[in-house]
């Protein structure tokens, strides 16, 4: 189970009671984002209106596909942790865009694409201050989730071992899961076809490492996404 605050960062119904303007209780992350809550109630995007509608399953789906990868492929234990605690945070960055990016149904045009990708450095630099180890991750996670292995991605045009492996491992997880999921300028996936378009860029956009390990969990991945286990079975 996640801890409910990173669901709060997206979904606004679960802040904590307020009195006085101020959170009753709140822990240190709360304390970084309540800033970036405020400033959004009054004329930036809201964290519920950000990207996807069943963006706390997302995100949730996510952190756990993103731990069967790290423990596939040998990280220690408390990296692993560290990776599905920081791992709900990758988008923070959205936060930053306008509503009528993140919600379009049709194609975004050059311009939108531009400013939609701006996420992932709006999202760095909302995490950099932090100093704990998990918002260290977060910010590797927010900042690299989007380099590819080949080195096509952006903002930095990383590839293989330059991109954070954080990063790497949330990539797969982050893409498998909105494949099959319906969004505003698509329908969902099949779950046969999103894992085979996770096998199929293996070494080009994603880490074959990673990819590897994304394949030996297959049963446990599928099952969250309400798939049967069986890849084989579709002819993979
Ligand atoms: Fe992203």
């Amino acid at each position: 189970m996640l801890p409910t605050f990173w669901l709060c960062a997206r979904r606004r119904c679960n802040w904590p009671i307020v009195r006085n303007g101020w959170p009753a209780r709140w822990s240190a992350p709360q304390r970084i984002f309540w800033p970036v809550r405020k400033k959004s109630s009054i004329g930036s995007p809201a964290p519920s209106n950000i990207g996807d509608g069943d963006t706390g399953e997302h995100v949730s789906r996510v952190a756990q596909i993103s731990q069967l990868i790290a423990e596939g492929i040998g990280l220690p234990q408390e990296r692993c942790r560290m990776i599905y605690l920081a791992a709900p945070l990758h988008d923070i960055g959205k936060i930053g865009i306008a509503d009528a990016i993140l919600s379009k149904p049709g194609k975004l045009t050059a311009e939108e694409f531009a400013r939609m990708q701006e996420h992932v450095t709006i999202g760095a630099r909302i995490l950099e201050r932090g100093t704990s180890e998990l918002i260290r991750t977060a910010e590797l996670i927010a900042q690299s989730h989007h380099e590819r292995w080949d080195g096509t991605g952006y903002p930095d045009r990383l590839s293989g071992a330059d991109i954070p492996v954080e990063a790497r491992i949330v990539a797969i997880a982050d893409v498998f899961d909105a494949l099959c999921s319906e969004r505003p300028y698509k329908a969902a996936w099949t779950v046969e076809a999103a894992y085979a378009e996770i096998v199929r860029c293996g070494g080009s956009h994603f880490d074959p490492a990673c990819v590897a390990a994304f394949r030996a969990n297959w049963p446990e991945i599928s099952a969250l996404v309400g798939g049967d286990g069986l890849p084989q079975a579709a002819g993979f």
